[in-house]
């Protein structure tokens, strides 16, 4: 049977987690952990989840795509939908906006992309589907941009690769996780997994970074805009490693975030920390920019010790940074910390993966910046089209 499959990369955070939250810059890369997803229509009229019926209270993210894309009142058939993949859930890896972006793109190829004529110069528009343009508010609306005004006869039917759209994928991960995270979710994870490479965000646009676009999104405490850029033009290192160390410890994002929160209201002085954080990512970007690994790794470091000092690493943490800083060029936790992951940047990426494991981590061993969301097979013909 005809099927279509997608895959996205996972992300790892080099400088910047919990800053971020307060506008300053951060820096995630794609890793070469990747989730797949692989959907046919559905042999058995229901939903089918790797031969399961799908539990879409279960799955939020799932749900919440199909609710967009795939709408069942627009008459669009059930499908089989199978995902693997190598990327640790609930690590702080980035596992469900991998699964968001190539699930999303996977739907918008099996449904293809209205287009409309735009008169002169042969241009043509998107009849349907969220822009860059549009903000994640209008993103929340299941109906906005899914269907076109114009009858279908005016309108043409683009399928294939080029029907799928990066920008467009990120922003339906970054409304999907906002929905399943009670409307708190940075666009770091969704915009890292569906570009790829290198991803710098910030509350200002930062200078000489290709800009992509801003996000905005209206949080329980107000609104948020955050700007997202790439770092497109360095090269990429031959020799330098990322090695990942999973503590196994589970420690929730949101409850990190809030003791960092509680930090500052008890003690407002510590608003130092989080801004040398701020100054420690600038330096970061930099020595990224002029691909100076050295510098780079001394500066994940330096992150490391602020992130200590405002109480986000964990004993099980710091036992696996010990053991790889000997044969590393800087070691620092990844993500919220208190358990999770660890990150070490290394030229010796088998010796720092053994003394990872011997101190009692799982390691992943990445290179910087994996592509992003890509197309992996493809029928010739959509699965659905709205008539
Ligand atoms: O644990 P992760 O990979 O979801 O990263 C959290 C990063 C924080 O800065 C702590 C929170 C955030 O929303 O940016």
């Amino acid at each position: 049977m005809t099927s279509i499959t997608t895959s996205a990369p996972g992300k790892c955070i080099l400088f910047g987690e919990h800053a971020v939250v307060y506008g300053h810059p951060a820096v995630a890369v794609a890793i070469d952990q990747r989730i797949s997803v692989r959907i046919q229509p559905s042999p058995s009229g229901i939903w089918l989840l790797d031969g399961s019926e799908l539990n879409m209270q279960r799955n939020p993210h799932i749900a919440a795509l199909i609710n967009k894309l795939w709408p069942k009142e627009s008459g669009a058939p059930p499908l089989s939908i199978h995902i693997e993949g190598n990327i640790p859930r609930a690590a702080g890896l980035g596992s469900s906006a991998a699964l968001s972006v190539a699930f999303a793109g996977a739907l918008r190829l099996a449904r293809g992309r209205l287009m409309r004529e735009a008169g002169s110069n042969d241009r043509v528009h998107w009849a349907e589907g969220f822009g860059s343009t549009i903000s994640l508010t209008s993103a929340y609306d299941n109906k906005t941009g899914i269907f076109p005004d114009q009858t279908l006869a005016e309108l043409f039917h683009l399928t294939g690769p080029e029907s799928v759209d990066e920008d467009e994928n990120a922003i339906l991960a970054h409304s999907v996780e906002a929905i399943a995270q009670k409307g708190r979710a940075s666009p770091m994870d969704s915009s890292t997994c569906s570009h790829g490479g290198i991803i710098v965000i910030s509350d200002q646009q930062e200078h000489k970074l290709d800009y992509l676009y801003h996000r905005e999104l209206t949080t329980p405490s107000g609104t948020v805009r955050w700007h997202i850029h790439q770092l497109a033009s360095i090269a990429q290192p031959d020799d330098v490693y990322l090695v990942i160390g999973n503590t196994g410890v589970n420690a929730p994002t949101a409850k990190q975030v809030a003791k960092v929160a509680k930090m500052l209201q008890d003690n407002p002085t510590k608003i130092e920390e989080i801004e040398t954080i701020g100054k420690i990512a600038r330096r970061g970007i930099e020595a990224l920019k002029r691909a100076d690994y050295a510098a780079v790794g001394r500066t994940m470091s330096e992150n490391q010790l602020m992130l200590k000092s405002i109480g986000v690493s964990s004993p099980e943490l710091d036992v696996l940074i010990r053991a790889a800083t000997p044969s590393s060029l800087g070691v620092k936790l990844t993500g919220a910390g208190g358990g999770g992951c660890m990150v070490a940047l290394t030229k010796n990426p088998r010796a720092t993966s053994d003394a990872i494991e011997l101190a009692g981590g799982r390691t992943l061993i990445s290179k910087l910046g994996s592509p992003g969301m890509s197309i992996d097979s493809l029928p010739n013909s959509t699965f659905w089209q709205k008539s």
